[in-house]
């Protein structure tokens, strides 16, 4: 079931982020991790990989759709199937940021769908969490859906950070904290 999703403004600056993911962070994700330890895990593997900022930061966010949901509904926990958090977390940001930060959050679970096509090991590798979400995503991608999504901006960074997105889910895991982060932060936001 689609929900009615409600209205989000736009995040303003990093202060608004730092405030969302003090609230929000320790929520619960799923699968033994929180919110934020999800999000910390998987700028650390971006981080670890030698990715540029702009994926860092994609990564530290690219779940902010559900911090959003839970802020604007009052909710204790995101819903278990939130099929726009994507979008919503890409458009909320998509003020502050630029499109290569926002634009592979907004492709993340696409790029889950298409790498189920391409990749039998990563489909074969999901969480049971993530083979659940992926029938509710729409199922795997047909080449029809491939091809369109390969001819997007950023879908090559939405699969990199999808890759790391599946493994930042390690529970008890020691990995730097939201502030390491801010001074990335605030040299690739626009204000
Ligand atoms: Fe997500
Ligand atoms: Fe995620």
């Amino acid at each position: 079931m689609t929900l009615p999703d409600p209205e989000i403004p736009p995040i303003q600056n990093i202060a608004e982020l730092v405030a969302l993911y003090d609230i929000y962070g320790p929520r619960r994700y799923g699968e033994g991790v929180s919110q934020l330890d999800h999000s910390l895990q998987c700028a650390a593997l971006a981080v670890s990989q030698g990715l540029n900022d702009a994926l860092v930061a994609a990564a530290l966010l690219h779940d902010v759709g559900h911090l959003l949901w839970m802020q604007a509904t009052g909710e204790t926990s995101p819903p278990e199937f939130d099929t726009v958090h994507e979008d919503r977390g890409a458009n909320s940001l998509s003020t502050l940021f630029g499109p290569e930060v926002s634009e592979p959050i907004r492709l993340h679970v696409q790029a889950k769908r298409v790498l189920c096509a391409i990749d039998p090991q990563y489909e074969e590798a999901l969480s049971s969490g993530s083979v659940h979400s992926i029938n509710q995503q729409g199922g795997v991608a047909s080449a029809e859906e491939h091809r369109a999504f390969e001819a997007l901006d950023f879908s090559e960074d939405a699969i990199a950070l999808r890759r790391i997105d599946d493994a930042g889910k390690v529970e008890s895991l020691q990995v730097e904290g939201f502030t390491h982060y801010l001074p990335l932060l605030h040299s690739l936001a626009r204000s």
